[in-house]
């Protein structure tokens, strides 16, 4: 039991244990609702609107430690109630008629909880939005993805956000990357709040809507909105996986195009980890992989890039086994003695048959954005990489090839 400092404890406890229910603990605070849920000793907690803290992130927690939750108000109809349903709890008992106590918790066992997801919220697209061919009613999802070593995740991800837009398609860009944010600096606009961690708080409350990721999400041009990241690397600990996969789903509706610039780690030191029940950092990284309709695997051409690439899409091969990546190989200049064929044929050989696009080495046009805090497509519209990740993003969204300008890309 968890109920905080509701009025109605004492009842509930009678009615639980008359019910030949046992009862484990009584929790004090989240923290120890959780430790009691990790210690696998209860099938069942009942909690209060009114206990501080309770958000989605903890029911996630009870529902990956199998705990089924019922959500107790003072009475039906209640302010409490709708502050339970907001989080996804399903089952609720009024402290009014616990005679209702034994169905509460065969139906909370029958019907095991997640926090619903926003998913079912209703879209917010305009027609206009749609003038490129899009497979789906609701807006895409690609997460721009890589090894360590900054291979150009964020440089991609932007390229690709402001080219889908220049493209009249409506465009999110989050920046979801665990080890820091980079869109914002990319863009100038350093005194910015984060966008992504307003939004993870909203959605950690049930509170995140389309209409309210909208105003998070900064526009910056008419049909390109940005979500900026987190300002330091120790504020990762707010960007929980739940909260990614509602931040999505909500930027689904909100856009025809969602470019997810992602942290470059998947691992989750399972093995290592003493404390299960732990937030881990690289846990909002792999939702947002699984979440996305395609995963852009980034990395560079050097000998040392290409190495962690490989391992990088092997890696990821191994996360999701159904997905196929499109593989980007960026910074490509001759000076490093190898042709794009070579290049396909070492990934070809690692990590099976994959798409591989190449993005040429252009110091000049990326200084020049980052400078200017504009997208390459305003600064340096003919720029050699800026014409590549125009072709990526046309291939990408379905728009038919025009035939001088393909970039160079090889389908093994
Ligand atoms: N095609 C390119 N040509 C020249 N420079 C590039 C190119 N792509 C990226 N860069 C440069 O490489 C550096 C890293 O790029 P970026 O920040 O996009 O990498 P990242 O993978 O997002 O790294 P981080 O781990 O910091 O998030 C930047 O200085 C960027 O200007
Ligand atoms: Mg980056």
């Amino acid at each position: 039991m968890a109920v905080g400092a509701a009025a109605f404890e004492a009842q509930l406890l009678e009615a639980v244990t008359s019910s030949g229910l046992h009862v484990v603990r009584r929790c004090v605070d989240i923290a120890d609702l959780i430790s009691t849920a990790a210690s696998r000793q209860a099938d069942v907690a009942f909690v209060s609107a009114q206990l501080r803290g309770l958000d989605r992130d903890t029911l996630c927690r009870l529902a990956a430690e199998d705990v089924h939750v019922v959500g107790v108000t003072p009475e039906f109809s209640s302010a409490d109630e709708a502050a339970l349903r907001s989080l996804g709890v399903t089952v609720i008992l009024p402290a009014d008629s616990l005679a209702g106590l034994d169905e509460a918790v065969q139906a909370a066992v029958v019907d095991r909880q997640e926090p619903a997801p926003t998913d079912e919220r209703g879209g917010t697209h305009q027609q206009d939005d749609w003038d490129v061919a899009v497979p789906r009613s609701r807006g895409r999802v690609l997460a721009v993805w890589g090894p360590t070593g900054a291979p150009g995740r964020s440089v991609v991800a932007l390229g690709l956000a402001s080219e889908f837009a220049a493209l009249g398609a409506s465009t999110t860009l989050v920046d979801c990357d665990v080890y820091g944010g980079s869109t914002a600096q990319l863009l100038g606009l350093l005194d910015e709040a984060s966008g992504l961690l307003a939004a993870a708080r909203s959605a950690n409350n049930g509170q995140l809507t389309v209409e309210l990721l909208s105003r998070q999400a900064r526009a910056v041009t008419p049909k390109l909105r940005v979500l900026t990241g987190i300002p330091r690397a120790d504020r990762w600990v707010e960007v929980r996986p739940r909260g990614i996969r509602d931040i999505v789903a909500a930027s689904r509706d909100l856009s025809a195009f969602s470019v997810l610039d992602c942290g470059f780690s998947v691992e989750l030191d399972e093995e290592i980890s003493y404390d299960t029940a732990a937030p881990r950092r690289n846990g909002a990284t792999v939702a947002a992989l699984e979440t996305a309709d395609t995963v852009i695997v980034v990395g560079t051409a050097d000998p040392v890039g290409l190495s962690r690439l490989v391992r990088a899409v092997a890696e990821l091969k191994e996360l999701l086994p159904r997905s196929s990546p499109v593989v980007v190989v960026n910074r490509m200049r001759p000076g490093l003695g190898w042709s794009d064929h070579d290049i396909v044929d070492t990934l070809t050989r690692a990590v099976g048959p994959s798409p591989v696009v190449f993005l040429p080495d252009d110091q000049a046009a990326v200084d020049g954005a980052v400078v200017h805090g504009r997208t390459l497509g305003e600064v340096a519209p003919g720029a050699k990489l800026t014409r590549a990740l125009r072709t990526l993003a046309h291939d990408l969204a379905g728009v038919p090839p025009r035939s001088s300008r393909r970039s160079r890309r090889a389908r093994v």
